[in-house]
């Protein structure tokens, strides 16, 4: 089914309350990866980005794209709610970056325009990973990475709907978690480890490497309460993909 109208309105929604309640955290700092703001110079991920073309795919308010288009980069920060896109641009500040509205299971750019794709949480989490990453790896040049943090498929297994958090017992299923309803239609998606491999090797990407974000204990959770407090420092919250286009496509090897 498509989600796509769905998700904008859930977006355009909660857009207000969400950046009240995450903004202060997401931007406390640059970089910073997750439900645990994670330092991406801890993690290293993400690579140098000045002068690169970037294009961060469900940017939300921006606080990435501000950050990487302070580095020296040539940013798009797209996203499917405008209430998210106003946020961002309200927010940008002197370090100019271009805005975009849309899906990216329907990405509005050509084939190889950018030297660099990510996000998080972001169109990866609320797209089917089955159309958005071979739109991803479409408008990256030769070269070029593909870099995005996503739940995993731990934490989404333990969440207890019922008391709205995550624990240590197995709630859903690991094979089918595929579509997530979030209410009134809107959906996000969760792949097991198998599937994003297929889904990423087959839209001709290069795995290099999957960060598995690791919190300090004590480290707090400013999305989902968790039980016990230090659930992900002892199984993995989040999977975090490092991926690239080869210059030579696989067929042609
Ligand atoms: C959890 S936020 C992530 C943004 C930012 N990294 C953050 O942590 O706030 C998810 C974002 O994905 C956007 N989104 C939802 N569905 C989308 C889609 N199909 N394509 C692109 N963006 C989408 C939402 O509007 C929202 O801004």
């Amino acid at each position: 089914m498509d989600s796509i109208p769905a998700n904008r309105r859930l977006w355009n929604k909660i857009s207000g309350d969400y950046q009240h309640e995450h903004d202060p955290r997401i931007g406390a700092a640059p970089r910073l990866w997750g439900m645990y703001s994670i330092p991406d110079t801890h993690l290293r991920a993400l690579g140098d980005v000045v002068g690169k073309r970037v294009l961060e795919l469900g940017c939300g308010a921006g606080q990435w794209s501000r950050a990487l288009a302070a580095e020296g980069a040539d940013v798009v920060g797209f996203d499917l709610a405008e209430t998210q896109l106003a946020a961002a641009s309200a927010a940008m500040g002197a370090s100019r970056y271009r805005l975009v509205q849309g899906a990216a299971d329907q990405l509005p750019f050509a084939t190889g325009s950018f030297d660099l794709v990510f996000c998080d949480f972001g169109g990866l989490s609320w797209a089917p990973p089955h159309l958005a990453v071979p739109q991803a790896a479409r408008v990256l040049r030769p070269g070029g990475r593909l870099v995005f943090n996503v739940a995993s498929p731990w934490f989404e297994a333990c969440y207890d709907e019922p008391a709205g958090r995550v624990t240590t017992t197995l709630r859903q299923d690991y094979f089918g978690l595929a579509a997530i309803a979030e209410g009134d239609g809107a959906t996000s998606y969760q792949l097991t480890y198998g599937d994003w491999v297929r889904v990423l090797r087959g839209a001709g990407l290069v795995i290099d490497d999957l960060i598995e974000p690791r919190p300090d204990p004590g480290s707090l959770n400013g999305y989902n309460e968790t039980d016990p407090p230090d659930w992900a420092h002892r199984w993995p919250a989040e999977l975090l993909w490092v991926t690239h286009k080869p210059e030579v496509p696989h067929a042609e090897r």
